[in-house]
């Protein structure tokens, strides 16, 4: 018998694409750590340094043990410098002290709330910390001028940031099947992003829409909004038109991250009575209860700002980080309460904090959704793009890329050796022309 002492080492390919990431973690105290470096870094505008955090959080996200030594990590991949460091400093005193103080700064914690608004990416929220705003009520008394998405972004605040469970999930899923039907029979709705992926909280839900038949789905967009204005079901929407035909990315170039399909970031209003404990064979018909109770959140004028100023894109939001509500205090304990009032059947009422962190006081919540429309000889592509997460998708790229010599989109596969375009009309396809084993959704979560 041997009393040498067994050290399990770890080991894991180095592509993401190519490792099974399931939701179980059992090292969630490194990889919360590693991603609030990385999340520092996205704010920042540091792209590199925050895919090299995210890429050191995910290759532990999939070990099958937590990490107790060192040692066992010397076979492992995109483990840096600076993350070996992070993660010594958690194994040795339980915790690591840049990222305590990272948490802890003015500038994370200003720049976490300010890029909570819908339509604020880390650019804009630079800015006015630069310009001394830190907070939600010194925005509004900043006097900016705020863009659509932005009023609404700061309207919605707490709703947007709570997160949305899968209850709500599915309620929001019957209401879009439901607009969908009425404007085009036969089209085929499909929850896609984390949801898809087995998450039971998301930031948001997000829909890929497509009809069997090509050509059937074009111009789908409109209508759909169309129906779910008419119906009460939006609190805001921005339709872009899909731009893939008339786009350059030609076969060598998809450069732009960003897809072109027909979109729609929209804020949806979701009535309570759909998403929690609702009882079984008594839903109601998807159409809300005409609210007799109307919400007035005095921030900001909304009249003051339309259509003019701050265009940032929305694409902003592709890096921002998984919302951790927990994570940093309440905005709104930071907004006077004396700046919030709320108008109950026409009685004006302040509203005080706590009733405003939890929106217990009206029917409703708001909700984050995006919708996409995709031409069904796109649609394996589309699903594959947009069921994430973020860092598998970065890394099947940078694997067809740098490994296949290919260039994937969500629009298309590329092979540059070829030159052609591989069909596929299901994600095993893909994966198969790419040369990877499948990897189920449930599976991609690094
Ligand atoms: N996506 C994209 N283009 C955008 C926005 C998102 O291709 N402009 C893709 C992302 O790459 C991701 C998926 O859509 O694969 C879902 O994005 P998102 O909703 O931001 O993230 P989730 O993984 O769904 O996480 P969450 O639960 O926080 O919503
Ligand atoms: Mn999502
Ligand atoms: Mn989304
Ligand atoms: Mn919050």
């Amino acid at each position: 018998q041997s009393n040498k002492v067994e050290v399990v080492v770890f080991s894991a390919p180095s592509y993401a694409c190519k490792r099974r990431t399931t939701l179980k973690n059992h090292n969630t105290l490194l990889t919360e750590a590693l991603s609030i470096l990385a999340e520092s870094a996205e704010l920042n505008e540091d792209e590199g340094r925050g895919v090299a955090f995210r890429r050191a959080a995910a290759v532990l996200k999939c070990l099958p043990k937590a990490v107790s030594s060192m040692e066992q990590l010397r076979g492992l991949p995109c483990l840096g410098d600076h993350s070996m460091r992070v993660i010594k400093d958690i194994l040795e005193n339980g915790a690591s002290s840049e990222a305590e103080s990272t948490k802890q700064s003015e500038r994370f914690k200003a720049l976490k709330v300010l890029t909570g608004i819908f339509g604020v990416g880390a650019k804009t929220a630079d800015r006015w910390f630069r310009e001394g705003i830190h907070s939600l009520s010194q925005l509004q008394e900043s006097g900016h001028t705020l863009n659509q998405a932005q009023q609404a972004g700061l309207q919605f605040y707490d709703d947007i940031n709570l997160p949305v469970s899968k209850t709500e999930a599915d309620a929001i899923s019957e209401i879009v099947e439901k607009a969908v039907h009425a404007v085009l029979p036969g089209a085929e709705i499909t929850l896609t992003g984390g949801f898809r992926r087995g998450k039971l909280t998301g930031h948001d839900v997000d829909f890929l829409i497509t009809h069997p038949e090509e050509g059937k789905e074009e111009g789908l967009m409109p209508k759909v909004v169309s129906w779910l204005e008419s119906q009460g079901f939006l609190l805001y929407q921005k339709t872009t038109r899909n731009s893939y035909l008339e786009s350059k990315d030609g076969p060598g170039r998809p450069a732009s991250n960003m897809d072109r399909f027909e979109r729609c970031l929209s804020i949806f209003k979701l009535t309570k009575d759909r998403c929690v404990g609702q009882k079984q064979g008594t839903k109601q018909s998807a159409t809300p209860i005409e609210s007799h109770v109307k919400t007035v959140c005095s921030l900001g004028d909304p009249t003051q700002a339309k259509g003019e100023g701050n265009s940032e894109s929305l694409t902003g939001s592709c890096q921002k980080t998984e919302p951790n509500p927990q994570s940093h205090p309440h905005p709104l304990s930071q907004i006077h309460p004396s700046n919030l009032t709320l108008n109950v059947l026409g009685q004006e009422k302040s509203l005080d904090v706590d009733q405003a962190q939890t929106s217990g006081h009206k029917p409703w919540r708001a909700v984050r959704v995006d919708l996409v429309v995709s031409p069904v000889s796109q649609f394996a592509f589309a699903l594959l793009g947009w069921t994430g997460s973020k860092l598998f998708e970065r890394e099947l790229r940078r694997w067809a890329g740098h490994e296949k010599a290919m260039s994937l989109s969500s629009h298309a596969l590329y092979d540059n050796k070829q030159s052609r375009y591989l069909r596929a009309s299901s994600e095993e396809e893909i994966f198969a022309h790419l040369g990877l084993e499948y990897i189920p959704p449930t599976e991609r979560n690094a």
